[in-house]
């Protein structure tokens, strides 16, 4: 099994941890529903390289199977699963930015328009992938941004 697994299942825990405690602390809540709600369909779609990881490295050949199968089932949904991540953010930011503007001093709000950045060259690699041109160079870009944006979202966590 990959180590993914359990990294994306400690990010996602400390996610639910931050969010519960942002919910119980906040009269308004609809920014914060919006950050969980982009977050979910972001590390959905990251655990697809946890799946690939341990599909390439699984002794049995059964495990292998039914990991392709399952991962095969899924394909259609992960472009607009990206996507979908992305305008929530989009709306996540909106909110928070008309909430407590776009004051670049404060880490949160640094943090975040970081990952967004990351976020949106993210997508456009996925579907530069899909339409254009799936060459390995593409494809290694892609990966690397889903950890850097693994990265800076732990990072926007912190804060
Ligand atoms: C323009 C981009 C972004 C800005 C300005 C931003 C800013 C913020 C701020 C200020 C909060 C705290 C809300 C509060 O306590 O009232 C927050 C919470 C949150 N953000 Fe973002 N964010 C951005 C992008 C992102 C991204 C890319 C993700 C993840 C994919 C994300 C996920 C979350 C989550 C889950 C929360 C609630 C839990 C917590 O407070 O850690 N945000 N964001
Ligand atoms: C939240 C955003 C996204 C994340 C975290 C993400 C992550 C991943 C991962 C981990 C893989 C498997 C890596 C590998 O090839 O070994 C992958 C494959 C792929 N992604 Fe994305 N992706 C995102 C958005 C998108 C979008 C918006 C598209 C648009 C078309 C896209 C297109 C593709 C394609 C064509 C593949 C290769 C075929 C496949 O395995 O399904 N991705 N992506």
């Amino acid at each position: 099994m990959s180590i993914w697994f359990l990294l994306n299942g400690m990010l996602f825990i400390w996610a639910v941890w931050n969010v519960a405690f942002g919910l119980s602390n906040h009269s308004s809540y609809i920014h914060i529903l919006l950050g969980f709600a982009g977050f979910l369909l972001f590390i959905f779609n990251w655990t697809r390289n946890a799946v690939f990881s341990t599909i390439r490295n699984a002794e049995s050949r059964q495990t292998r199977i039914r990991l392709a199968k399952m991962s095969k089932r899924i394909r259609p949904y992960h472009r607009w699963v990206g996507t979908s991540a992305l305008i929530i953010i989009i709306l996540h930011g909106s909110v928070i930015t008309h909430l407590y503007g776009f004051n670049l001093t404060n880490m949160k709000i640094l943090t975040g328009f970081l990952a967004s950045i990351n976020l949106f060259i993210l997508v456009l690699s996925g579907w530069y992938r899909l339409l254009i041109d799936p060459r390995s160079r593409i494809r290694k870009l892609h990966i690397r941004l889903g950890i850097s944006m693994f990265i800076l979202v732990v990072i926007h966590s912190i804060f």
